[in-house]
């Protein structure tokens, strides 16, 4: 049998200030009289509860307050998660929370660090006030940056900034201030996307005018550079960091296990080298109903889809994969792909060795490709 997977926890809060015209999460405006109402809370220590038994005894590598907007949630109220979490929990574990620089100060931070929770990914997205207007964010550089120090001097030393680039209207030059003032901030991880525009989404049915291809890739090229002068290794697409990854992240990309409890989280948990999957509804009043009638119920994945899986997740992040990875995580047989990867190394888009391999360039570039193989 195979060994226990590293396990994480994934709590989804579905509700924001406003909706920004970009976003296609699972994210809704929060009617105010939500903002203390304790019945979402409630229908997530349920939800908890209902599925302690995949959770099997283990504890949780990380945990992650995600949405949405979760610094909505007073940390009182997040307090009384925690505690039902506590058993599952150790002084390693990752405890992280995504914020919004609109919804945070000082003190509000230092109680979420008192309750536990011990790294902060912000939402920055731009510190330039013109870009965060386009972009329709509650808050302008001035918030954000105060938002940066409010999480330091609240005693956080690990924390990311999400920054989008690409942004309507944006120069080579805007780009890469926002850059070097994120890392300014002292933050040890950043997450760098660029703008993707969503079909269901209100710039989806408005687009507006974003960078030309050639000033894409310069900012894309330059970004790189500034990142790597600055220490911030890429581990992942978007994902750069000095020295402290996001387990949470990483544990997704290494095919580990994670319970998610919230509208619209997903499961993913190996039993006696069976796994299980379960997806909750995406619509909070739905996912609640189905919480109290416990009707959202994990299911065997089929065992010739797990490699895809895998390989979906797995060659996302740039270490070499270590075959043993394969074997362990997918309780499969590594001959199940052998010959595929050989193919692949055939074509020159990966590199085998005795027991790992990895993506060439070509690899990196051609990663769709490499993928349709195992479908
Ligand atoms: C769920 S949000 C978490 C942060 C928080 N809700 C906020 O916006 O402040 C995750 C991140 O995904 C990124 N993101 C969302 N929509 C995107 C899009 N259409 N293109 C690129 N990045 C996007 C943003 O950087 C955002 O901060
Ligand atoms: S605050 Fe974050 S989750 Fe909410 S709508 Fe904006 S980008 Fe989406």
């Amino acid at each position: 049998m195979t060994n226990q997977l590293p396990l994480g926890l994934y709590v989804h809060y579905p509700w924001c200030k406003r909706k920004c015209p970009y976003c296609d999460f699972n994210s809704h405006p929060i009617n105010e009289s939500l903002i203390t109402d304790k019945s979402y809370l409630n229908v997530l220590l349920q939800d908890f509860q209902e599925n302690l038994t995949y959770i099997d005894n283990r504890k949780f590598l990380s945990v992650y307050f995600g949405g949405g907007t979760p610094s909505l949630l007073a940390p009182n109220l997040m307090a009384l998660l925690l505690k039902e979490i506590s058993p599952y929990v150790t002084s390693d574990t990752e405890i992280s929370m995504e914020a919004n620089p609109g919804t945070v100060d000082k003190d509000r931070l230092k109680a979420y660090k008192d309750i536990g929770i011990n790294r902060i990914s912000l939402g920055v997205q731009s510190f330039n006030d013109k870009s965060l207007k386009l972009l329709g964010r509650i808050h302008d550089g001035k918030t954000a940056l105060n938002a940066c120090n409010a999480i330091v001097e609240a005693g956080f030393d690990n924390f990311n900034l999400d920054i989008m680039h690409g942004l309507p209207l944006q120069h080579n030059q805007e780009a890469l201030e926002d850059l070097n003032k994120a890392i300014d901030t002292g933050c040890n991880h950043l997450s760098w996307y660029e703008l993707t525009i969503e079909e269901d989404t209100y710039f989806g049915a408005h687009p507006p005018k974003l960078p030309n291809e050639d000033e894409l890739s310069l900012i894309e090229e330059s970004g790189f550079e500034l990142l790597a002068k600055a220490n911030f290794e890429r581990y992942e697409v978007s994902g750069y960091t000095k020295n402290k990854r996001c387990l949470h992240n990483q544990n997704y990309w290494y095919f580990g296990d994670y319970l998610g409890i919230g509208a619209g989280a997903h499961s993913k948990i190996k039993l006696k080298d069976i796994t299980y999957r379960k997806a909750n509804l995406e619509d909070p009043k739905a996912y609640m109903q189905s919480v109290e009638n416990n009707s959202v119920k994990f299911f065997k994945v089929d065992k010739d889809s797990l490699p895809f899986e895998f390989m979906l997740n797995r060659l996302r992040i740039f270490d070499k994969v270590k075959i043993d990875e394969f074997t362990n995580t997918t309780a499969l047989d590594f001959s199940v792909v052998e010959d595929k990867l050989h193919k692949a190394c055939d074509k020159g888009l990966l590199v085998i060795e005795n027991d790992s391999f990895y993506l060439t360039k070509l690899g990196r570039w051609m990663l769709n490709d490499i993928l349709e193989m195992f479908l």
